[in-house]
């Protein structure tokens, strides 16, 4: 019998709740904004927590396109690295706001594995300020998700970080729907 703790039988897709600012992980994902000069929100949270510096690297880098993230460091915060992805802001469903979220997966787990990253947290991108709908939202990110950790055998773990009981209930749902043993 394998020992429940070894890493043959932890699951590689988690999701939590609480803070992504206090997750100790390689890399946290920021919901920036397309200036990368903060926000509110998580985007807030994180430059608060990770101190100035964050900003000072973030000026650097000129901006970054809806559905594409820049990496800096994460100075304060327990996570070494920060992956700032810009979410589209939610237009009605017919403007690709699906495509552009789900590139932001995409290509900040590309960045994390160029960096040979072997764990990431994200938060729910999109699904505040940029009013995405929360459950669209979190099977779009499962689904991106398990497809990167099935082509990527090596790394380690994704952690979805939802920062209350409605995140939490909407990400383990998707998560549900599509477990791979799920009898279908
Ligand atoms: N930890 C984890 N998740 C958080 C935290 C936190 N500390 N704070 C907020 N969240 C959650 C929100 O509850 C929401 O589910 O992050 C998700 C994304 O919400 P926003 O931060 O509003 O991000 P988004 O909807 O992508 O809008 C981005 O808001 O803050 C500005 O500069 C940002 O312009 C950009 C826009």
């Amino acid at each position: 019998m394998v020992p429940p703790t070894s890493s043959a039988t932890r699951p590689r897709l988690v999701v939590v709740e609480g803070d992504i600012t206090r997750q100790d992980v390689d890399a946290i994902v920021n919901a920036a904004n397309t200036t990368l000069l903060g926000g509110g929100g998580v985007d807030g949270a994180i430059h608060r927590a990770a101190g100035p510096e964050l900003l000072a690297e973030c000026r650097t880098l000129g901006g970054c396109p809806t559905g594409e993230a820049r990496i800096t460091r994460g100075y304060r915060l327990p996570a070494r690295w920060v992956i700032h992805a810009v979410g589209p802001v939610w237009r009605g469903g017919r403007h690709g706001e699906d495509e552009l979220l789900a590139r932001c997966y995409r290509h900040s787990l590309a960045l994390a594995r160029e960096r040979g990253l072997k764990t990431i947290a994200f938060p729910a991108i999109s699904t505040g300020a940029y009013g995405f709908p929360l459950e669209r939202a979190a099977r779009i990110a499962v689904r991106e998700c398990r497809a990167f950790l099935e082509a990527n055998p090596d790394f380690g773990e994704i952690r979805l970080v939802c920062f209350g009981p409605a995140a939490r209930a909407a990400f383990e749902a998707a998560l549900r729907e599509t477990a791979p043993d799920r009898p279908d």
